[in-house]
């Protein structure tokens, strides 16, 4: 067995040479590598493995940030041959060792602060503080807590040369918006409503309730400088004094967000009054006529519970840079920030099935969460995936509608969530 083990880690066909031989490179966090040892030791021996495995510096037994990362480990687990079909349980990084009993867990690398957890049911077992954490990495995916003692196979991690590694890392914060002519050619066909007002010379939802104070929620039609032509949004004329022009919203599914295409994103499609999506383009155009645009999100869930978080700044690039997300600060609400929450999407490229810019060799996530989204190595945030009426599913991807910093995926099921709304008003 051990031999055929070692046979396994030495002949690994190394696709990579960024990652020590017989790693796998992930394809989710930028700069690490993976090794899955199909070989008993208790959680320490474990870590003690890792941290002196031959030409991997400063390697750690795994921490994993995020449902996307988990699920790919999974993936890796699976095909592992050596680890038996009803033993699928391997040590991760996470342990409570030294907090007292009080039900918290760090990771074994403590320069990963990552927040994601996937407990399964019943899980962590408290007021033990000689617990560490294994998944069911190859069928469930679930965190269980036992003995530290324990023998597990177990998964280590060490980063790859950071030289070497550059060409495939997303594009940095800072883009200079070179104000390219506006380069759609015609206005999409969103749906022609009529507006509850006569057409103005109003440039954004703000400018309309500046112009008619008491104007209700609705379709407008607006006219940003430099946009190619009119086009309609709808106004938020009630949440948090009003004034939002909408740019996504989303509430029973029934208009596709998961098979458009980059020309859809970039151009709009539904209809502004029900689900849409209104376009990066004309989302471009509203930023940046304004030296200054905050953002708000509005989430509700299944049973209801109406969550939001605002950020101060936002600010996305241009067409050529493919629309980055270039900021997304000065977060606050109560859904918590899945779009800086590790690994951030700020500074991501927008992606789409078709025009894939998430940085990843293998996988994109626009794939594999469905759905076009600043995708960094995925990340946590993607609200244009699949619709899921009932919210709770299960699958091996998060592909849901996905605000992660909302859930921790204790119960058995990924959450999706039942009504979204993104929106911008100018800060004046
Ligand atoms: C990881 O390595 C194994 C063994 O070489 C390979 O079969 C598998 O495809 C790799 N997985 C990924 C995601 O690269
Ligand atoms: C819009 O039109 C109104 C009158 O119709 C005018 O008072 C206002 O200055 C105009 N605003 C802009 C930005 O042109
Ligand atoms: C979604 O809502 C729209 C309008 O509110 C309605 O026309 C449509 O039938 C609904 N679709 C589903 C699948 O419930
Ligand atoms: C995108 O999809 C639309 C239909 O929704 C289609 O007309 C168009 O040709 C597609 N564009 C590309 C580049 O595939
Ligand atoms: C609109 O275009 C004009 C002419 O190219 C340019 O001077 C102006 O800065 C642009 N406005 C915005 C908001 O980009
Ligand atoms: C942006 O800021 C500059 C400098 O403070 C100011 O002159 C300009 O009017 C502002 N533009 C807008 C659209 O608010
Ligand atoms: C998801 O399913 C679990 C278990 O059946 C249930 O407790 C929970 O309320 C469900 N959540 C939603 C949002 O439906």
């Amino acid at each position: 067995m051990t031999f055929l083990v070692f046979l396994f880690l030495i002949f690994l066909p190394s696709f990579s040479h960024q990652c020590p031989a017989g790693w796998n490179i992930s394809t989710v966090v930028q700069n690490k590598c993976y090794l899955i040892v199909p070989e008993k030791k208790d959680w320490f021996s474990a870590e003690y493995y890792c941290q002196n495995s031959a030409g991997a510096t400063g390697a750690q037994l795994v921490s994993i940030c995020n449902a996307f990362e988990n699920a790919l480990i999974g993936v890796l687990v699976s095909n592992t041959p050596a680890i038996l079909l009803n033993t699928d349980q391997v040590w991760i990084g996470l342990d409570d060792i030294g907090n007292d009993g009080n039900g918290e867990f760090t990771w074994a690398n403590e320069n990963d602060d990552c927040s994601y957890r996937h407990w399964g049911p019943g899980q962590p077992r408290l007021g033990i503080t000689t617990e560490c954490v294994s998944s069911a990495a190859k069928s469930t995916g679930y965190w269980s807590t036992k003995s530290c003692a324990t023998p597990n196979y177990f998964i280590c991690e060490c980063s790859t040369d950071s030289s070497t590694i550059s060409s495939t890392s997303p594009t940095a914060g800072s883009t200079s918006s070179t104000a390219g002519s506006a380069s759609s050619t015609s206005s999409t066909g969103l749906s022609t409503k009529t507006p509850a007002l006569p057409d103005s010379n109003a440039t954004d939802c703000f400018d309309i309730q500046q112009q008619t104070p008491f104007a209700p929620s609705g379709v407008y039609t607006i006219h940003p400088p430099n946009a190619s032509a009119p086009f309609d949004v709808y106004c938020d004329m009630l949440t948090d004094n009003g004034g939002w022009t909408v740019f996504q919203r989303r509430f029973n599914g029934s208009q596709d967000f998961t098979t458009q295409n980059w020309t859809n994103y970039e151009n709009g499609f539904g209809d502004v009054g029900e689900e849409h999506w209104l376009g990066l383009e004309k989302l471009y155009w509203l930023i940046e006529k304004e030296n200054l645009t905050e953002m708000r999100i509005d989430l509700i869930d299944c049973i209801g519970q109406n969550v939001y978080e605002a950020y101060e700044r936002f600010k996305i690039g241009n067409a050529v840079s493919k629309y980055a997300l270039l900021q997304a600060g000065g977060a606050h609400g109560t859904a918590r920030d899945s779009l800086a929450a590790k690994p951030s999407q700020i500074g991501s490229k927008f992606s789409t099935r078709d025009q894939d810019h998430d940085g990843l060799p293998f996988e994109p996530c626009s794939e594999t969460l469905k759905g076009g989204w600043w995708y960094s190595r995925c990340g946590n945030a993607h609200l244009n995936s699949v619709y899921y009426p009932q919210c709770n599913y299960t699958g091996r991807f998060p592909d849901g509608i996905t605000w992660e910093t909302l859930f921790s995926d204790t119960d058995g099921f990924h959450h999706s969530l039942a009504k979204t709304k993104m929106m911008i008003r100018r800060v004046v």
